[in-house]
């Protein structure tokens, strides 16, 4: 059984910070912030938790989907910001939607999380072990930043997308995914796990950290590379997808992308000027907007691609 995205929605903290506002905490610039990244602000939570978040966006794609929560048989949150390691988001989320019927838990691959997360909800619909799920990107970034550090506080933003995806034989998806944990030093957060009886090693001041160069190299070469491999692996022309819908890290390696595979700048949607880098949260957010503008209708085409931290990487052609 294939399946379709069948509803969408995005949970974003009311609270924006601007480059402006970042340029008193640091040493940066409007200027260069916009120049290199093409990020304008991003939004910042004043105290809603990742789960929060992931409850927000579930709620709406639920009700655009026309769904109750106890037809949902399977949760699914991508994340590498969980409110906490036990329970998951997954299962927070599930108590604050009521979702009673549904098997939860969280995905951890940054970035690509959302990506790896459908790509798993896909398979088990597929497999036929169930029929309706709700799959989330969600994080709290802000929490993991150092503000002293201007190399990576500008970067990112906080807030969460969710799908709801259902067995359908009219819809496709089909993925091309990787990692290679030799290039994790890239782009790490080891966050408070460290307690150790008999080394006493106690680290409890851990932050995102980014070899901003190296993942922007590594982002660049492989997005295309995994999507031709999509297209020689579904027989589709690329010139029948309507959109690709990128993580949005930076509007550079997007057009860089968009370069290599000869497409149209405007066929790569970009929502990164408002938000900033959501990491999981990134492609759901950004499908939310085009499904509510119908820009995305049924037959279309169109490729979602995720990046980052593992390392790891994946495309989907999805075929609506
Ligand atoms: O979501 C996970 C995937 N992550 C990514 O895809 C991120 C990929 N990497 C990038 O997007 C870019 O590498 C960055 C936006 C992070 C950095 O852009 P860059 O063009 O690679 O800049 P850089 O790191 O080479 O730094 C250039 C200069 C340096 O100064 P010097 O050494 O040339 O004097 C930095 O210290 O810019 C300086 N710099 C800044 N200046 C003002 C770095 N951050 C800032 C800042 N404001 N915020």
């Amino acid at each position: 059984m294939a399946a379709r995205i069948i509803g969408t929605g995005s949970g974003l903290p009311e609270h924006i910070v601007t480059n402006d506002y970042l340029s008193t905490v640091v040493d940066t610039s409007d200027e260069w912030i916009r120049e290199r990244t093409g990020i304008r602000e991003r939004r910042i939570s004043k105290g809603e938790t990742t789960s929060d978040l992931a409850s927000k966006a579930a709620k709406q794609a639920l009700e655009s989907a026309g769904m109750s929560s106890d037809q949902i048989e399977l949760i699914l949150v991508a994340t590498f910001t969980a409110d906490s390691h036990m329970p998951s988001t997954a299962c927070l989320v599930q108590q604050e939607i009521k979702a009673t019927n549904a098997v939860c838990f969280d995905i951890s691959a940054a970035c690509t999380g959302f990506v790896y997360a459908l790509s798993c909800a896909y398979a088990y619909i597929h497999a036929g072990m169930y029929k309706n799920a709700l799959v989330i990107g969600a994080e709290t970034i802000s929490k993991t930043i150092d503000w002293t550090d201007r190399g990576t506080c500008v970067l990112f933003g906080d807030g969460a997308g969710a799908v709801v995806v259902q067995a359908d034989e009219s819809g496709k998806m089909t993925f091309v995914q990787g990692s290679d944990g030799s290039k994790g030093r890239a782009l790490t957060y080891y966050g408070k796990s460290m307690n150790n009886l008999l080394t006493s090693l106690n680290d409890n001041n851990s932050y995102i950290s980014m070899d901003g160069q190296e993942v922007f190299k590594f982002a660049v070469k492989k997005v295309p590379e995994c999507m031709e491999e999509l297209f020689v692996k579904t027989n589709v022309d690329i010139d029948e997808v309507k959109y690709f819908c990128l993580h949005q890290a930076n509007k550079r390696i997007i057009h860089s992308v968009a370069k290599r595979l000869k497409q149209p700048e405007e066929k790569f949607p970009i929502n990164l000027d408002k938000y900033g880098n959501t990491s999981a949260a990134s492609i759901p957010i950004l499908l939310d907007e085009l499904y509510k503008d119908n820009r995305i209708q049924k037959g279309d085409k169109f490729v979602i691609s995720g990046f980052g931290g593992g390392l790891t990487w994946g495309a989907a052609l999805i075929e609506c």
